[in-house]
Formats: C-alpha cells, sequence, structure tokens
C-alpha cells in the first residue's frame, strides 16, 4: 500500500475478471475508500460499469481513474448519500451515461464511538442519517428506474456489529441493525418485481483508515500487536480481511449468480458469528 492509495489496491487477490458481470451498469456509494474502493475496482474487473458515488474526491488515484487505468469503465459522481437529490443525481448519471441501473451497492458509513449515556444526540443523528437513511434514499432513488425494468439487485453493507451488537459501539450497532430489517423488508417488498436486496456484514477489515486508527503514533511493535488484537475479533480466522474479501462476497450478491438469493445477510467475518 502506498501513501497515495486509500486502498489496498495492489493486493493479488484482483486476478483478472471472469466477466460475471458484464453488461451491468452498477452505482456503489462510498467508492473511493476501503471496502467500497475494492468493491468498484472488481466490479469493473468482472465488466460492470461503475458510477462510483462519494463525498470525498480529492484522494490520489482517485478510483474512477483506477479502474480506467486498468481497462475498466467507470464514472465518478460526487454525491452525499444523506441526501435523496443527491442519490437521484446518482441515479441519472447511471441512466445518462450507461442508459441504465442493474446494481446498486449502499455501501457509504461510518461509525462513532461510545455507550448512549456518552453519545450526544447530534452524534446519534449524524450516523442514523449516514447508516440506515442513506441506504432508504440511494434505494428509494434507484427504484422507480428498477421497478420500471422488472430487474435490480440491491447490496446494502451492514456490520457484524448490526446482527451482534457490541460495547460502547451502540449507534453503529443499532444503525446496522436497522440495515439488516431494511434489507429483509425490501426484500419481501421487490421480491415478485424481479428486484433482489441483500446485505453483507463485514467483520473487522482492514482498510487504510481502520488502519491509521489502529497505528498511528505507535512503534512498530505496538502497532501489530494492535492490527492483531483488531483481527481476533474475527474468531475463527483470527485476522483482519483484506477489503476484497468483501467485495467478492458483493460480488455474488450483486450477480446474478445469486439469482434465488434475497433478503439474506451474509456475514464475511472470517468466523466472528460463529456460535452466536
Ligand atoms: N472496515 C470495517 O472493519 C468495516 C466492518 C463492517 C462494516 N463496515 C462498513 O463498510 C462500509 C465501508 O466502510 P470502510 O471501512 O470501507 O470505510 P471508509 O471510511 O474507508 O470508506 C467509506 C467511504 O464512504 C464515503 N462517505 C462517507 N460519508 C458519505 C456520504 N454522506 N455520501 C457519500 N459517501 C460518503 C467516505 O468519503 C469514504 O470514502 C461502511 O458502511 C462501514 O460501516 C466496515
Amino acid at each position: 500500500m502506498t501513501s497515495a492509495s486509500p486502498s489496498n489496491d495492489e493486493h493479488p487477490m484482483m486476478g483478472p475478471g471472469r466477466g460475471r458481470l458484464e453488461g451491468k451498469v452498477a452505482a456503489i456509494t462510498g467508492a473511493n475508500s476501503g471496502i467500497g474502493r475494492a468493491t468498484a475496482r472488481l466490479f469493473a474487473r468482472e465488466g460492470a460499469k461503475v458510477v462510483a458515488v462519494d463525498l470525498v474526491e480529492d484522494v490520489s488515484p482517485r478510483v474512477d481513474a483506477l479502474i480506467q487505468g486498468e481497462g475498466g469503465d467507470a464514472v465518478f459522481y460526487k454525491g452525499d448519500v444523506t441526501s435523496f437529490e443527491s442519490c437521484q443525481g446518482m441515479v441519472n448519471t447511471a441512466l445518462e451515461r450507461y442508459g441504465d441501473l442493474d446494481i446498486l451497492v449502499n455501501n457509504a458509513g461510518a461509525g462513532v464511538w461510545g455507550r448512549v449515556d456518552q453519545l450526544s444526540e447530534e452524534d446519534w443523528k449524524k450516523i442514523v442519517n449516514l447508516n440506515l437513511t442513506g441506504v432508504f434514499l440511494g434505494s428509494k432513488a434507484a427504484l422507480p428506474h428498477m421497478m420500471a425494468q422488472g430487474k435490480g439487485s440491491i447490496v446494502n453493507t451492514a456490520s457484524t456489529f448490526g446482527l451482534l451488537g457490541t460495547a460502547s459501539y451502540a449507534v453503529y450497532s443499532a444503525s446496522k441493525g436497522g440495515v439488516v430489517l431494511l434489507t429483509r423488508s425490501m426484500a419481501i417488498d421487490y421480491g415478485t418485481m424481479g428486484i433482489r436486496v441483500n446485505c453483507i456484514c463485514p467483520g473487522g477489515t482492514a482498510t487504510p483508515r481502520l488502519l491509521r486508527i489502529l497505528t498511528e503514533g505507535k512503534s512498530p511493535e505496538e502497532a501489530a500487536a494492535s492490527v492483531k488484537a483488531a483481527g481476533d475479533i474475527n474468531r475463527a480466522i483470527q485476522r483482519l480481511a483484506h477489503p476484497e474479501e468483501i467485495a467478492y462476497g458483493m460480488l455474488f450478491l450483486a450477480s446474478d449468480e445469486a439469482s434465488f438469493v434475497t433478503g439474506h445477510a451474509l456475514a464475511v467475518d472470517g468466523g466472528q458469528t460463529t456460535d452466536a
């Protein structure tokens, strides 16, 4: 990983694509970093035309340039998933540029640490607005087109913490639990309309942001111990996931290979939720 790169862009898992999303148009939110970036890149390798959505664009290389540099087709849309207007802009970009929208990955998200007594009302609203309302707004913008076409695949990024809950991460866990049940409800509502809705529940994943948090200001030994301790949460495999390992779960759920899978919360978590 280079300092210019916000993702593990050189990870060897990213082999040549096999056309698993050939002919599809996919919009991915939070696509300029971490899991979203790996997903956008993998989808493009698998033949999708990608609308890469992010609030932040000053990342080098920006994800669309990274994809284009590899021979893929991508456009960047500077959008905010907490705004319906912005989500409509994302959908319009897909329709104007590529003439369709088959896949939506509602991935943008973030967390604030704290128990309920420690969290401010402002923190609560900010995280629910991003993690849960953002999924609602992105889906609300995409669904009219998907319903008119009678096809579509929506993949939401939840979290293992949205299945289990965890200490001192109350609003994050609650918002991600909401994503799991919004996913199931939407799956029921749209199943007969040809639209599948699933979510992915990553375990601890070595995104640049998390690695920064774990290692900043620490000696190499302390940093390694901190990364190891974070990986232990994924208790069977006992390491952090690579973003690409989450992206492959996204790929399956998004693709026609999962044509009979809907309402599912797929844990990609190194066994974190085993025995749960
Ligand atoms: N990294 C983990 O360990 C982990 C584990 C479980 C779930 N997740 C979830 O995976 C998703 C991606 O996380 P990540 O670790 O890759 O994070 P990240 O911070 O690396 O990437 C998130 C991206 O979302 C963008 N973003 C933030 N707010 C936005 C908004 N309002 N509109 C559009 N884009 C916005 C950010 O600019 C950033 O590029 C999140 O939903 C996160 O909760 C992460």
